[in-house]
């Protein structure tokens, strides 16, 4: 049995995420799920609460996303959780977010350091505050190691950022006689994106029925499925993934090529 089939066979603990799964189709779940999870303010302005309150409900939503991603058999999962633009919000939303993440990262991490999730942080992490720059770097050399589902944070993360930090390092060895300009390709760049090893994005989702990228993975979504649905993140469930996750089984990939059996679903 292959390693995509045994995790998908793999028993799954919670009897609700194990019926889940029966609708999905091994061979078609996608190795690398991106989302963008917006609508938290939407979220709590509907019930007259305050921005920060719709961002606790997002983290309840994200901690169901996680488990449900590695039961199901998705091996990466990337969440989109501030933005490079995000600092132009009100400081109060911007500290709540940062005070947020710290909370949820130390209540967190003992037990994804149980599930061997392995935790990506990726952005600038030098401009976050330093408590919590710490708190994301000691998450990622405790599980750094680990086989599980890879849970990508991004976080002041942007991608144009991201492209232009690849663009200096790149420069840099040039200006050391490593590379020479002329032999450049696509994949020099690939490689000094914020996290190399994991695939491109096979399906990108958003939430909250915006129809734009807004800065998230430039490099990587270059032939992401996408899907966007209008459900807010707050009230996004496993159920809401595995609908996602149907549809995208569906999808016909092409790549530019013509569709054939090998340009079709199943990597
Ligand atoms: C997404 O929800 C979370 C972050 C950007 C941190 P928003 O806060 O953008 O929610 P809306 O778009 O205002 O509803
Ligand atoms: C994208 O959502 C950022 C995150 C989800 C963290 P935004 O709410 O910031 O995006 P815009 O401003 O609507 O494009
Ligand atoms: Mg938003």
């Amino acid at each position: 049995m292959n390693a995509l089939l045994s995790k998908h066979f793999k028993p799954c603990p919670d009897p609700e995420l194990q019926t889940l799964k029966m609708r999905l189709d091994p061979a078609r779940i996608p190795a690398h799920v991106a989302i963008i999870m917006d609508g938290n303010g939407r979220w709590a302005h509907a019930k007259g609460r305050d921005r920060l309150l719709g961002h606790w409900e997002g983290y309840r939503t994200l901690q169901k996303i996680v488990a449900a991603s590695d039961a199901l058999g998705v091996q990466n999962l990337t969440v989109f959780g501030f933005s490079t633009e995000n600092w132009r919000r009100p400081e109060t939303e911007v500290g709540g977010l940062m005070h947020l993440m710290q909370a949820a990262m130390s209540a967190e991490i003992e037990a994804l350091v149980r599930s061997h999730v392995r935790i990506l942080v990726t952005g600038r992490l030098d401009e976050l505050p330093e408590s919590l720059r710490e708190t994301f770097e000691n998450a990622m050399r405790r599980t750094a190691g680990f086989g599980g589902l890879t849970f990508n944070l991004a976080i002041n993360y942007g991608g144009r950022a991201e492209i232009a930090d690849a663009a200096r390092e790149l420069a840099k060895a040039v200006q050391r006689g490593e590379i020479d300009p002329a032999d450049i390709t696509e994949s020099h760049l690939s490689a000094r994106m914020y996290a190399p090893d994991l695939p491109d994005p096979d399906l990108l989702i958003r939430t909250a029925g915006e129809m734009r990228i807004s800065n998230f993975l430039l490099w990587g979504v270059a032939y992401s499925e996408m899907y966007v649905t209008p459900t807010l993140w707050p009230d996004f469930t496993p159920t809401h993934l595995v609908e996602a996750l149907e549809e995208y089984a569906r999808r016909t990939r092409k790549f530019g090529a013509v569709a054939a059996p090998e340009h079709t679903l199943g990597h």
